[in-house]
């Protein structure tokens, strides 16, 4: 019996030293020290067949092997118990220098980008932003503008109509007419938007932006939309930006002028950008004709006013360097994307 209890010594040793999970470990208790099947607790049923002088001595024995064999199992046990949490962490690891996924985040559109612009440095003037409708009738896109019947913008082939009377605005002038008629002088707007003609090539969209500006109040003259014009570009090109009027005509402003800007990619001395010339031409304007004033009941003895209108589209590809204006309308992300605010 000594020999046996030895020999259940010596094969739990061996085995518990190779055990290295609990599942195993659990399989190795139930071999030899768990319920009554277990080898060492069969051993107290042989105890019976041993001698009576044998038996107080071998129990002890027995005894011993349980006590050292459930402390080394517990041992083993919290060993294993503690390598299997560190294999766990481990593999639950997160790399926290890994480099992440980039997620891509949209951008304003260039024209977008320049409508805010101006519109900031506007609203510093006092200016607030009106939209209107970009379906007009004859009256606000053309007659209340003063715009004879016989004008070439008229003509079907410059103008997207939609019958007799209605049709896609062809600039934001309108604008001008909804303003006088429903606001109170004196007030200063922006109109930005979307404007249709039927025009199309490397710098002409059929649908294109606009941005109408107008100033009513008592006693404004050319030199209030010169100052004006004077803050704007140093704004918004450079800060030694120049402005120069050129005489021009419009229906609904008299005088009438084209602006230019100094150009901001020479400074003045002649480039590709501005043709050689110095200058870039960036909006049209003037002191808003009588009649118009008139046409929406407004009192052009009290009254007077300026008006000016620039192109979007025109601006943001001149401060971007884009050569056709499709760039902007072809929707791809890889070339709008480089436009930052
Ligand atoms: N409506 C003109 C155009 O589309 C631009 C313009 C010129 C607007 C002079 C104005 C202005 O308000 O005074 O070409």
């Amino acid at each position: 019996m000594e020999n046996k209890i030895a020999d259940i010594k010596e094969r739990l040793k061996k085995e518990l030293a190779e055990i290295k999970t609990s599942r195993l470990l659990y399989e190795l208790k139930v071999k030899y020290v768990i319920g009554k099947t277990g080898e060492i607790p069969s051993l107290m049923k042989e105890l019976g067949k041993a001698s009576k002088e044998d038996r107080p001595k071998l129990g002890q024995i027995i005894n011993g092997l349980k006590d050292w064999a459930n402390q080394t199992i517990a041992e083993r046990e919290a060993y294993i118990a503690e390598m299997e949490k560190k294999a766990r962490y481990e593999a639950e690891t997160i790399d926290i220098t890994r480099p992440s996924k980039r997620t891509k985040t949209g951008t304003l559109h260039p024209v977008t980008i320049v409508k805010n612009q101006l519109v900031d440095i506007f609203a510093g003037m006092g200016f607030s932003v009106v939209e209107t409708r970009e379906i007009e009738d004859d009256f606000h896109n053309f007659t209340a503008l003063n715009t004879p019947e016989e004008h070439p913008a008229r003509d079907k082939q410059d103008t997207f109509y939609i019958n007799d009377d209605l049709m896609l605005r062809t600039h934001t002038s309108p604008g001008q007419i909804h303003s006088l008629k429903t606001l109170k002088p004196p007030f200063k707007v922006l109109v930005p938007g979307r404007v249709y003609r039927s025009d199309d090539d490397a710098t002409h969209s059929p649908m294109f932006h606009q941005m109408e500006g107008l100033a009513i109040d008592e006693k404004i003259t050319m030199c209030d939309l010169q100052g004006m014009l004077d803050v704007l570009v140093k704004k918004m090109f450079s800060s030694s930006a120049k402005t120069r009027f050129r005489p021009s005509f419009f229906p609904f402003t008299e005088p009438s002028v084209e602006v230019d800007v100094s150009c901001f990619e020479c400074g003045g001395k002649g480039c590709k950008l501005c043709k050689g010339t110095g200058w870039i031409e960036i909006l049209g304007g003037g002191i808003v004709n009588r009649k118009v004033l008139e046409n929406c009941g407004v009192d052009p003895e009290k009254y007077t006013g300026f008006a000016f209108g620039l192109g979007l589209d025109r601006i943001a590809m001149l401060k971007n360097g884009i050569n056709n204006i499709h760039v902007l309308y072809e929707d791809d992300a890889r070339a709008l994307g480089q436009f930052k605010d």
